[in-house]
Parts: structure tokens; sequence; C-alpha cells
């Protein structure tokens, strides 16, 4: 094991647009997780998600958000202006939120009913770092906290918009998207899948939560039904060339630059697009899916789109 630390910065933040938007989320985490939790509970928490992570599921909902949302920026009255503030707020705790659900799936992924990994973001895994019962409850309370950030008490935040991000949420990390993707994956180790089943596996373990990011982002910005279906089809092309990538990562990278244990796929025998189509194959998949995220944006209809692309474009070309 190389425990070499990740750098603090996310790989994705190669322009003021990110950077900005990263400090904002940083920021945020920071204040909001594990805050008076008991019992060391709190620790592992803020171990959990704190000081590491690209961060691409904050930023694919803040740039939905602002996306959807510039298509209706013009001038605006006071009552506009309000109704602006408090989405600006629902998309900063969405984007909070999908990062705490990400973060409990990676707490649960790495213990050792799961994957047994003991590297994550350069750093100990949660279980190696404070046992398994903590990783446990951790992971739980991570969970449940994302909800509450998107339903505050007392706040401007519509409550049918605070609704449809909870389902949206609820949607993608349960059985219809992550965890079930999750038991896919576990009930797939040293079986052949067809294509058509490792996409299916891959859409729900990875796709839904990335896509979800990005649909909250679109509800915050008020987007269209056009542009709904647009950042839909963008969600899920850059989604399965997310985990896509991952797949070709863990061949092709080691473990230091990945933050952790490179190799793991195939040691675990574990289907994936490499194993099922071969590096190069993979790789051209990948392109593939990157040209139909492209695609999708194109035909939203929206005026800006820069940051989403970028966001796929990074997707792909990530080196960890
Ligand atoms: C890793 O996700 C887990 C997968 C879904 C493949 P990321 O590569 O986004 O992990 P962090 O958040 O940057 O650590
Ligand atoms: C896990 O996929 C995706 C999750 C839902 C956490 P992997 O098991 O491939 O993720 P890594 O490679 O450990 O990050
Ligand atoms: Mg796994
Ligand atoms: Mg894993
Ligand atoms: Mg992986």
């Amino acid at each position: 094991m190389s425990a070499v630390p990740m750098p603090l910065q996310s790989v994705f933040d190669t322009g003021p647009w990110s950077l900005h938007h990263l400090a904002r989320v940083e920021q945020a985490l920071s204040q909001w997780v594990g805050v008076d939790a008991p019992a060391g509970l709190g620790d592992a928490m803020r171990y959990a998600v704190l000081d590491g992570g690209k961060r691409l599921r904050p930023l694919l909902v803040l740039a939905a958000h602002e996306a959807a949302g510039s298509a209706g920026a013009s001038a605006e009255g006071g009552a506009q202006a309000a109704d602006r503030a408090a989405m600006d707020d629902a998309a900063l705790r969405a984007a909070c939120a999908v990062e705490l659900i990400h973060a409990y799936s990676l707490v649960h992924d790495d213990m050792p009913c799961m994957d047994n990994d003991v590297l994550r973001r350069g750093k100990p895994t949660v279980h190696v770092k404070f046992g398994e019962a903590a990783a446990l409850l951790a992971g739980d309370a991570l969970q449940a906290f994302a909800f509450e950030l998107l339903t505050p008490g007392g706040s401007d935040i519509p409550a049918v918009t605070q609704a449809t991000l909870c389902r949206l949420l609820a949607h993608a990390a349960g059985s219809a998207g992550m965890a079930g993707g999750q038991a896919i994956d576990l009930a797939s180790v040293g079986v052949a899948l067809t294509e058509d089943q490792l996409r299916r596996m891959h859409l729900l373990k990875t796709g839904a939560l990335l896509q979800g990011s990005v649909l909250m982002g679109a509800v915050c910005g008020r987007a269209s039904p056009t542009a709904y279906q647009a950042l839909s089809d963008y969600g899920a092309a850059m989604g399965l060339a997310f985990q896509v990538v991952d797949d070709i990562l863990d061949v092709v990278a080691d473990s230091a630059t990945l933050g952790k244990t490179a190799g793991k796929d195939a040691a675990a025998d574990k289907p994936t697009y490499v194993s099922l189509l071969g590096l190069q194959q993979a790789q051209a998949h990948a392109q593939d899916l990157l040209a139909q995220a492209h695609a999708a944006l194109a035909r939203s209809g929206l005026p800006d789109t820069r940051a989403l692309a970028a966001l796929a474009d990074m997707v792909v070309r990530r080196s960890y």
C-alpha cells in the first residue's frame, strides 16, 4: 500500500469557475458535517467527507443549476431575485447532499464485507482508522444527514423543490440506483456478464448518482421539460463513462496516483469494461459516451453549457 495524501484540490479545478464552487462546497461541508455527533461519530463522518475527493458530483449539481438557470436569466424584480436566492441555497445544499451520499457509499464499499479496501482518497479507509462499527454508523449518519440538508426548517426553498430533490436523491441512492448496482456488483464476482448486464450494473451503481446530481441541479435551475430531458441524457452518458474510466484506471494507474488500491477489480474477479472489451475498446467506448454527452448538451437548447461540457471532458480524460 502506498498512502500518499491526495492533493486537496480537485482534478476538476482547472479554472476560476471550479475553484470558486469547490471553495463554496468545501466550506459548507466543513461547517455542516458531523458537528455535535456523539461518541466519536462526528470524527468518522468528517474523516470520510473532508480533505479529499474530486467533488465531481457537487460540481455537476452546480453546473447544471447554472446552465438551466441561464435560460431564464434576465432583468428581474424583487420576488424573482428572492426565488433565485432560495434556489441558489437549494443547489448548494443539493451539491453537499449528493457528496454525503457518495462518501457514505465509499465508506461501505470499502468495508471487508464488500470490496475490503484499506486505502481511499490517499488515506486509510474509515473502517481501518475507526473500526467497522464506526464505519457502518458513519455511513448511516451521512445518508440521513443528506436528506436533512435538503429539508431545512424555516427556509425560503419551496416545499415542492425540497420534496423533489429528496425524491431524486433517494431514487439515485436506493435499490433502483447505487445500492441496487452495488448488489449486482457483489452478485457478479466471477460471473461473465453480457455487455447489457454490465452496462446496467454500472448505470445503477455509479451512473445513477451522477445523473441524479445533474437532475437536482436542473430542478434548482427550473429547467424546461426539453432541457431537463437533455440534461438527463447527458447525465446518463457521462455517468456511464465515469465508471468505464474507473474500470480503466483500476488497470492502468497506480495506487499512489489513484489514492486507492489499483488492480483490485482483476484481483477480486469483478466483471469490468476492461475485462469484457479489452483496454482499447473500453477507451473507445468512453470516447463514444463522451460524444453522446456532448450531443445531449447540444440539444438542450440552453445558452451556456460550457461547465457541464468541461466536466464531461474531465470525466473521460482524468488520471485519477
Ligand atoms: C469513486 O468515485 C467511486 C466510484 C463511483 C467509481 P470518485 O472517483 O468520484 O471518488 P472521489 O470522490 O474522487 O474520491
Ligand atoms: C463503487 O465502484 C461504486 C460505489 C457505489 C461506491 P468501485 O468499487 O469500482 O469503486 P472504487 O474503485 O472502489 O472507488
Ligand atoms: Mg465496489
Ligand atoms: Mg470499491
Ligand atoms: Mg473501481
